[in-house]
Formats: C-alpha cells, structure tokens, sequence
C-alpha cells in the first residue's frame, strides 16, 4: 500500500517494525494495559504476520498513531478441513479522532489485503453491531462458558494425590498437545487450527495477572496424555478452553488447578468454555450446577460463496453421502438477490460450482439476502431457522431436503479467539 495523505496532517500507511513503540502507546490509550502483551506478539510473533497487513494512520507532526488495525492470516477446521481465514484484529482509534471514518478507511485497505491473500473467510470477534457495516454477519458461536462456584468442586481428600498430574506445556511439548488434540477433534464443529510455528505468538510472557494469556496444558495418567487443555485468562477471568479428555472423571482435577491458578492470580473467575465432548459437556453442566452463560458470536464475512463452497466440498461430500441424496444427480441454484450460483452435484460429488448469469429470482431454488446465506452456510443457523423469521428466505419445497442436508446447524469453539 502507498502512503494517502489525509486531511489534517494525518497519513494512512502500512506499518513497519520501528513503528511498534508508537503502536503500543496506542493500544494502551485505546484498550487498556490488559491487551497490550497480546498486541504486542501479534506484532512481534505471530509466524503469518506481514507488515504489508499491519495498518495505521499516524500524525505525522507528532508521530501518534490515532488509528490501526491488523489483519492475521490463519485457518479454521472444519471436519478435517482447513479453510484459510483472515481475521481482523486490534482495531482502535484514539477518542479524540474518533467518528471520522478513519477505521472504514483501514477497512478499504485491508479488504484490498483480503483480494491479495485469497482468504476464503473473514472474522472477528468485535464489539456489538460495528462490523455490520463492513459487510459482516454473526456466523458461528464464541466464548460463554460454565462459571464455576469453588464450593461445588469436591475437595482431594487429605493425604491423597491428584489422580492425573497436570503440566505446562513448552514448545517441545506442543507436538503432543497437538497429536492429542487432532485425534480428539470433533464432528459438526468450527475449531482453530493451532500450528506449532503458533504457540511462540501464543505463549507470550504475561506474569502480570491483570494481563491477557494463554497457558497450554497437557494432563498425563502414568505419564501417558489423557487430556488437554489451556488457561485463557482475560477480563479478570480464567476460561478453561480447549478441553478434551479421556475421561470425565479428570474434570475435577483440570477445575482444582485451575482454581489454584486464579488463587494466584488473585481471584479471577474460573469458567469452563463449552466443551466439544458430550460427556464432558454433561459432566461440567452438572458439577457447575449452572448453565452455559455469556456466549457470543464470531462476526464472518464470505467474500466469494462459490471459493467457500469449494473449500469445504469435501465435507458437503460426507454430508451428501450420509443422507438420502448419496444417488442425486442435479443442481442446486441459490441466489443471494444479487449473484447466482449453480452447485451441480453427482452422487455426493461436488462436481461443479458456477456463476449463473439468471436476474429472475424466482429461476433459483433457494433465494436468500447474503447474510443470511453466511449463516446457513456456516451452519449459524438451519434453513428451517431462517425461514421461521425471514420471508426472503425461500426454497423450493423439492429441493428443502437437500438443503437441509448440505447445511447442517454447526457448533463453533474457535479458541483462542486471537
Ligand atoms: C469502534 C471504533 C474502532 C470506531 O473507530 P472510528 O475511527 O471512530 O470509526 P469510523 O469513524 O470509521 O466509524 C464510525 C461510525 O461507526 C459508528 N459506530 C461506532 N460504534 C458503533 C457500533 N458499535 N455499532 C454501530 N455503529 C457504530 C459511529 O456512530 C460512526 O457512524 P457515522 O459514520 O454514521 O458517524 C472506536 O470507537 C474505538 O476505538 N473504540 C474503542 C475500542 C474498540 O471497541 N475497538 C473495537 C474492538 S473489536
């Protein structure tokens, strides 16, 4: 990107390594002193950070950055697939600068980065409603957690020992975590993928326990893994997020260190995020004697639907495959009132994907407004669903089946959300 001059001395540019001082100094005006280790390793360690994605506009009188955001590459799985996502990241202006369409000029920017890195999907998880006006839409589920009340969590017995020891993972120790994890991944769920070339961004020195962090965790039975988890510390909490075990009855173990950790940190509340394990799901849910509180949603964007359905093809195969449309052989028109696509199917192959020039909607079997063609598509929400509140939602009684069989509801534990 060249530098833009814009009114009042200010200077819309990317940004480069000897700018992080100034940026720093602006996201502690902007967010406060708890986010600024995490903002700095994006900056510092983030292994698909480019300086060409890091965004400001500076004044250039004093050198303050009044205003930044940053794009970071990375990919969310999907049944074993891998879709490359771009997410947005640590967006702020100054007060001061504010309501002066600086951050929609950034935007204009790093839409033009999105174009260059060819992502198939777009995310944040931003503040209530401002990235709407960006395009995006509420698309898969995040955060929320069980609060965990220290009283209902059984005490070990005096004298005995924890039945699991639980320990802290290091670089040498992620490939476990991972292996673990790959094997435990679940079904019908959107998950980050972690690589190993990630946990130097994520395993970032935060000793002050008024900072954000991530603390990676492996749990051993006679020294072999039998579950996995990570410390998420933020606002004043301390989600147990990531978690997979072999067996529930390592549930209380995981919560008595993690209460002994936030113990440490001076009394953050300890919350289990959703668990994937239905087992476990009911074992927290019970043990916590509460329900799940406080989720939220990731905000999505699909700049292309046809590169996005070609991304995931081979799980609209699975899908295909386990219903009653293993034999179809035909095609799929969908139209979001502007673009049309025809998914031309053959016995649970995806065989084709095309533009369709057609402008009458009533051409296409299932008519829907973009946004809420983002939701069924990332399984946010079912046709059923969409048809029950939203008349311009509209399929072709024929082909409601098969619509229902290619966009199943979805789960969404995309953590950790940086
Ligand atoms: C949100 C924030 C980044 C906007 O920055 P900005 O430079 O003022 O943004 P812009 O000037 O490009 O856009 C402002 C417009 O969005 C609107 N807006 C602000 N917050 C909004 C919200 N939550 N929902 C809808 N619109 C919102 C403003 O009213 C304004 O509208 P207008 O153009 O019709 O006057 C800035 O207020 C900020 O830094 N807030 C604190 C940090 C923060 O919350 N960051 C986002 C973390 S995800």
């Amino acid at each position: 990107m060249q530098p833009q001059s814009l009114d009042d001395g200010l200077v819309m540019r990317t940004a480069q390594a000897d700018d992080v001082p100034a940026i720093i100094e602006h996201v502690m005006a902007v967010h406060g002193e708890e986010v600024v280790n995490g903002v700095r390793a994006m900056y510092a360690h983030h292994p698909r950070k480019s300086w060409e994605d890091c965004f400001l506009i500076v004044d250039e009188r004093s050198g303050t950055v009044v205003s930044s955001l940053i794009l970071l590459p990375g990919s969310w799985m999907l049944d074993g697939v891998e879709v490359p996502v771009a997410q947005m990241e640590a967006v702020g202006t100054l007060k001061e600068y504010r309501n002066r369409g600086l951050i929609h000029k950034l935007n204009v920017e790093f839409e033009k980065r999105i174009e260059a890195h060819g992502s198939v999907v777009q995310v944040i998880a931003g503040i209530p409603n401002f990235y709407r006006s960006f395009g995006y839409e509420y698309g898969a589920d995040l955060g929320g957690g069980f609060p965990v009340a220290p009283s209902l969590v059984p005490k070990l017995p005096e004298g005995e020992d924890e039945p699991v020891e639980i320990e802290a993972v290091d670089q040498k120790g992620l490939k476990g975590y991972l292996a673990y994890r790959e094997q435990a991944m679940p079904p019908g769920t959107w998950v980050k993928a972690i690589k190993p070339a990630d946990f130097k961004y994520y395993n970032f020195d935060a000793p002050n326990p008024k900072t954000e962090g991530w603390f990676f965790h492996v749990v051993r039975e006679n020294s072999k893994i039998v579950g996995i988890f990570i410390l998420s510390r933020w606002e004043s909490r301390l989600d147990i997020i990531d978690l997979y075990l072999d067996s529930f009855s390592h549930v209380d173990s995981v919560l008595r260190f993690a209460l002994s950790k936030s113990e440490e940190y001076g009394g953050h509340t300890v919350r289990v995020a959703p668990p994937n394990q239905s087992q476990i799901w009911e074992f927290v849910q019970a043990r916590t004697g509460t329900a799940l509180r406080h989720r939220y949603s990731w905000y999505v964007k699909i700049p292309s639907v046809e590169r996005f359905l070609q991304a995931i093809a081979p799980v609209l195969r699975k899908r295909l495959c386990g219903s009653d449309y293993k034999d179809f052989v035909g095609e799929l028109k969908v139209t979001d009132y502007k673009q049309g696509l025809a998914i031309q199917i053959d016995k649970c192959n995806i065989t084709e994907i095309r533009e369709m020039a057609e402008k009458d909607p009533g051409g296409y079997d299932l008519r829907l407004p973009h946004g809420a063609l983002t939701r069924l598509v990332m399984g946010y929400e079912t046709i059923d669903e969409l048809q029950s509140h939203e008349p311009d939602t509209i399929c072709r009684a024929s082909m409601l089946p098969l619509v229902r069989a290619l966009f199943p509801k979805l789960r969404a534990t995309v953590d950790p959300f940086y």
